[in-house]
C-alpha cells in the first residue's frame, strides 16, 4: 500500500494564521504540495551557543517546540509523510551526558505529545536501528506508535539511531537471506523491489528534504529515498523553525522544475 499517492482533503490552518503566514500561505499551489516532505533539524547546538547556554541540551528541549509545530504545519497541510532525523548513528559518540539528556528528552515527548497526535490524526512511525534504543525509551516508543496506530492523517517518522548505509546494509541483508531460502532469485532483485526492503517504504521517497542552519550536506540521511528529492537549505537554526519558514520551503520547492532525469514538458 502506498500513502503517498493519496490525497485527502484540503489543506486549513487550523491554528491563526499572523499576516505573514496567511500571505505565504495564500502563494502556496496547494494542488502541487510534496506528500512526502524529510527534514535535518540542525542548529540546535548554536541556538543554545547564541543564547549563552553552556549545554547543547537547551537547543535540543527548544527544538521539540519545533517538531511539534512543524508536525502541526505537515497535518494542516494534509501532508502524507513527515521523516525527522531526530538522532543519528552517529549521535551515539557525543558526551554521554548529552546523549542521556536526548534519551530523557525523547521519553518525555513521546509521552507528553500523545494527545496532540491524536488530535491532529498524526500516526507514529520510527526508522532506523531501533533495538540500538534502551529498553524504557523503546517501550515509550512502542506504546506511542501502538497508541496512534488507527490515525489516518498525517505519517510522522522518526529517524533514530538512524543512518542510512546501515539501512541498506540491513535491506542487502534481508534480500540476501531471502535469496538464500528460495524466496528472491538475484534477477528479481530490482530497484523497486530493493526499495521496499528498507524502512517504511510505504511513505514513498521524499519530494523535499530540508536541511536547517545552512550546511549543505545530507550526512547519512535517507541516501537511497533521496535519489529525487529536491535540496531546499535554510539559514535558520532548527529551535527558531515554525510555519513561516515550512511555507517558504515549500514555495522553494515550488519554484522547481522537477524532471527525474527526463526532459520535463516541451
Ligand atoms: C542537531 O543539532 C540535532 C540533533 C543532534 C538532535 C535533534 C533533536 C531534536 C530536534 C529534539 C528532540 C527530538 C524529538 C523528536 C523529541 P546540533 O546539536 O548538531 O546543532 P549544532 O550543529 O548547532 O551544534
Amino acid at each position: 500500500m502506498s500513502v503517498g499517492n493519496q490525497r485527502r482533503l484540503e489543506p486549513v490552518l487550523r491554528q491563526p494564521a499572523t499576516a505573514e503566514e496567511a500571505e505565504l500561505f495564500a502563494a502556496l499551489d496547494l494542488g502541487r504540495l510534496p506528500r512526502h516532505v524529510a527534514i535535518i533539524m540542525d542548529g540546535n547546538g548554536r541556538w543554545a551557543k547564541r543564547r549563552g547556554y553552556a549545554a547543547r541540551i537547551f537547543g535540543h528541549r527548544a527544538g521539540t517546540e519545533a517538531v511539534r509545530a512543524a508536525t502541526r504545519t505537515a497535518a494542516e497541510l494534509r501532508l502524507s509523510g513527515l521523516t525527522l532525523y531526530a538522532f543519528s548513528k552517529e549521535n551515539w559518540s557525543r558526551p554521554a551526558r548529552e546523549v542521556n539528556a536526548l534519551m530523557d528528552l525523547l521519553d518525555e515527548y513521546l509521552v507528553k505529545e500523545v494527545p496532540e497526535l491524536m488530535e491532529n490524526d498524526v500516526r507514529l512511525v520510527a526508522s532506523g536501528n531501533l533495538g540500538d534504543l534502551r529498553e524504557k525509551t523503546r517501550r515509550i516508543l512502542d506504546s506511542t506508535m501502538e497508541k496512534t496506530a488507527g490515525n489516518g492523517g498525517l505519517v510522522l517518522n522518526l529517524a533514530l539511531s538512524y543512518g542510512a548505509r546501515a539501512e541498506i546494509a540491513r535491506a542487502v541483508r534481508r534480500a540476501m537471506e531471502m535469496a538464500r531460502s528460495g524466496e528472491l532469485s538475484p534477477e528479481e532483485l530490482t530497484p523497486e523491489v530493493f526499495g521496499q526492503m528498507l524502512d517504511h517504504p510505504e511513505l514513498g521517497d521524499p519530494d523535499l528534504l530540508v536541511r536547517t542552519s545552512g550546511e549543505m550536506r545530507v550526512s547519512n540521511f535517507l541516501l537511497w529515498q533521496i535519489a529525487y528529492s529536491e535540496f531546499v537549505v535554510m539559514d535558520v537554526l532548527w529551535p527558531d523553525f515554525r510555519r513561516p519558514d515550512f511555507f517558504r520551503a515549500l514555495l522553494d520547492y515550488q519554484r522547481r522544475d522537477r524532471r527525474f532525469g527526463g526532459v520535463g514538458p516541451e
